[in-house]
């Protein structure tokens, strides 16, 4: 669960004053595959990067799972990130000069909790489960967009993290992998029941979101459910 209180950042470019996000209250449930919309500028990215940590808001409050978090000290953020957040970049942003399974292991082997055999077996099971094990041993260079996607993917999951954050991770794709990505984070979240935030601006990405909140000027214009049923129910 993450409850949301009246959240606001304002970013100055010279004189001018940009509210994005501009107060807003929400609640998402645990489980949720929300889609946040809206136009370019309406603070989609912005309002991704406080939830997942990676940014401070100007004011409100963010509670996951009971912690505030904004009150969490930078280490104690740090541990958050690596135990219960996993992050989807709209450029995949793997590291170039490692393989396949070493991009994936990262977030494993940065929590020096498992022993090096069990991070193997945790980062196969979850490239068996995005269909590239037998790219295991490629750089990224040599897959395609679609496929270094699935392997982002792959590495936001491996520490089965409580919740996804995803920034328009199709945006440099076509319809076909556009499609087997978020194929992909529908079965993480039926399977894993993992909540899902995802920012997308292509409308027929609604289909597979729960829930839509579209964000207007940095409020929230409408926020409804599809026809899915409430995960919650
Ligand atoms: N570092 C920054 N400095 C100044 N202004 C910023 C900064 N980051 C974002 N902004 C401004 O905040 C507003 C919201 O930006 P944000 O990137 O969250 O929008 P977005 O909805 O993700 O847009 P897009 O669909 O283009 O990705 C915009 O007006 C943007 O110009
Ligand atoms: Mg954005």
């Amino acid at each position: 669960m993450i409850e949301i209180s009246d959240l606001s950042k304002i970013n100055r470019m010279e004189n001018v004053e940009v509210r994005a996000p501009d107060g807003v209250t929400l609640g998402i449930a645990k489980g949720e595959f929300i889609g946040i919309m809206g136009a370019s500028g309406s603070g989609k990215t912005t309002l991704l990067h406080m939830l997942g940590l990676l940014d401070e808001p100007t004011n409100g409050k963010i509670v996951i799972e009971g912690t505030d978090v904004l009150a969490l000290s930078d280490y104690e953020k740090t541990m958050f990130r690596l135990y219960k957040l996993g992050y989807v970049f709209q450029d995949y942003a793997l590291v170039p000069d490692l393989t396949v399974m070493e991009n994936v292991s990262l977030p494993a082997m940065l929590r020096k909790d498992r022993s090096e055999e069990q991070i193997q077996k945790d980062s196969d099971f979850v490239l068996e489960k995005i269909g590239l094990i037998d790219r295991r041993d490629h750089l990224p260079r040599e897959l395609s967009g679609g496929q270094q996607q699935r392997v982002s993917i792959a590495r936001a999951i491996v520490n089965k993290p409580d919740i996804l954050f995803a920034d328009e991770p199709c945006a440099n794709l076509d319809t076909e992998n556009s499609r087997m990505v978020l194929d992909l984070f529908h079965d993480i979240n039926e399977e894993m029941k993992q909540t899902i935030v995802m920012v997308s601006h292509e409308d027929w990405h609604k289909e597979y979101f729960h829930r839509i909140v579209r964000l207007r000027d940095g409020k929230i214009a409408s926020d409804g459910y599809n026809n899915h049923p409430h995960p919650a129910a």
